[in-house]
């Protein structure tokens, strides 16, 4: 069957839901991990609004809970465990319904686990099948029987689900899935599957809808972002050009066309696949933002090599200097992860370096996290938690002070930022972002909600920055 048969499918479970559920029935959703995530479950709200669910915050109102989790890092199991905890008072007290689906269902030590330690769960749904919500739910509803539905594929792409945005004005759009680069330490490419792109033509009729919409601000989102359409062009895998899009670099110069856009981020992206015509794009096309997101994971070139980053020390600095020679008023954040399997004191030295040479504007910064079936996880000399800790505090007093400086550089400048809206804890004030992604408050008329403004930065306040509009 083909993708566009089974969600016509899909769409007919949600009119015979609509049949047979009451009124006003309400949902929960707990999000738990990185943007893709976020974006899958606006499309399971989405699903759930289409079928007539409304959406509350409250579980105890909720009668159908669903959870999408992520399974990157250990401290989610816990979050998700003690949640569900909780929540079996709440179902016997209200029967509700319980599904759990995302990264983290697709690992059979959790499947397992949750069969056999939480029974009362409904419905277990993977990332392969998200699309298939309504039909899960049918039958839960109506044969009042658990269901799985977890499948170990390489991923197909599903176009045409319906899409509960949580913003108006900011959008992200999932350009492609999975990852081929099997990292030592990441569990994605064993959850999310291979590699795959969508179609350049349904990925620009999104944003040309989205633009009509109203919306400013654009996304990118993949697990390997920039690699988007490589495995098809290396291994010849037919796919539809369109406006002539056949690469990441292309895609960009094509949404930065679209009328009504304002702003392009993308994220999540590999080094590797910082190609030339990629590095010319960013630096070319005005509405990409300047602000580049180059996970390093750790500075010293051994480690990388067990990590299987594909790239030394040496080569990540030259390639961040070759972008700031390309690409004018760059800035770079990264993702760091401490106490990697045999990372000794010099090895941590080195992520120290390069953090101070490279002077990132933001860090997200993790302790090793083994995961059960990946080569890391195998690895034997693993490092005492005590000093993954230590050198965890050591990055981040690092990091949080080159941070602080650079936040106070930005005071006396001009900045173009995207009015969010109101601040949340001043009425008063509206909000919005700078190119780099540090939050401006402004004193504003709430006709400038939705606009790029221009505004100069009057004082650092270390988690925000305070304008004025100019
Ligand atoms: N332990 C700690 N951090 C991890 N990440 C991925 N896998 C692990 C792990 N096992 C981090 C990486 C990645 C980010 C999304 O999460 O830094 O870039
Ligand atoms: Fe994980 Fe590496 Fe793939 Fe990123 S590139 S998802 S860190 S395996």
């Amino acid at each position: 069957m083909d993708t566009k048969q089974e969600i016509k499918i899909q769409k007919e479970y949600i009119e015979k839901i609509k049949q047979i559920v009451k009124e006003n029935q309400k949902y929960a959703i707990f999000t738990m991990g990185c943007q893709l995530n976020e974006n899958d479950s606006e499309k399971i709200c989405g699903m759930l609004e289409e079928i007539g669910y409304k959406k509350t915050e409250d579980i105890k109102k909720a009668d159908l809970v669903i959870f999408n989790t992520c399974c990157v890092r250990e401290n989610a199991e816990e979050r998700l465990f003690g949640k569900l905890g909780e929540l079996k008072k709440v179902k016997e007290e209200n029967g509700t319904i319980i599904a759990i689906g995302g990264c983290m269902m697709q690992e059979k030590h959790i499947t397992d686990k949750i069969k056999e330690s939480y029974p009362f769960v409904d419905l277990l749904f993977g990332t392969h099948t998200l699309h298939k919500l309504p039909e899960d739910i049918y039958t839960v509803l109506t044969k009042k029987q658990k269901e799985e539905d977890i499948i170990d594929i390489e991923g197909k792409i599903y176009e045409g689900l319906p899409i509960k945005r949580k913003s108006n004005l900011q959008a992200s759009v999932t350009i492609m899935n999975g990852c081929n680069n099997f990292c030592s330490y990441c569990i994605v490419p064993y959850v999310r599957g291979r590699e795959r792109s969508r179609a350049p033509k349904d990925i620009i009729e999104e944003v040309q809808e989205l633009a009509k919409n109203g919306y400013k601000e654009i996304t990118l989102l993949g697990q390997n972002v920039n690699s988007y359409l490589r495995v098809e062009r290396e291994k010849n895998i037919p796919f539809k050009e369109y406006h002539g899009v056949n690469s990441f670099a292309t895609l960009l110069q094509e949404i930065n066309k679209i009328e009504g856009i304002e702003r392009i981020r993308f994220i999540s992206p590999h080094p590797k696949d910082f190609t030339d015509d990629v590095i010319e794009a960013i630096a070319k096309c005005d509405k990409v933002c300047k602000l580049v997101h180059l996970p390093l994971q750790a500075g010293s070139t051994k480690v990388l090599k067990e990590m299987n980053r594909k790239y030394t020390k040496e080569q990540y600095l030259q390639l961040v200097e070759k972008m700031r020679k390309a690409i004018p008023n760059l800035t770079l954040s990264t993702d760091i992860i401490v106490g990697f399997p045999g990372e000794t004191e010099e090895d941590f030295k080195d992520t120290l370096d390069v953090v101070k040479q490279v002077r990132y504007e933001q860090v997200f910064m993790f302790i090793y996290s083994r995961r059960i079936g990946t080569p890391g996880d195998k690895m034997e000399n693993q490092i005492p938690e005590e000093i993954k800790h230590k050198r965890f505090d050591k990055l981040k007093e690092l990091a949080e002070g080159i941070i602080a400086e650079k936040n106070q550089e930005y005071v006396g400048t001009k900045q173009k930022i995207l009015a969010e809206g109101k601040s949340k804890n001043n009425e008063a004030t509206l909000t919005g972002r700078t190119d780099s992604n540090k939050v401006v408050i402004f004193k504003g008329n709430d006709n400038l909600i939705g606009k790029m403004i221009e505004v100069e930065i009057i004082e650092n306040h270390i988690w925000y920055l305070e304008g004025k509009e100019v």
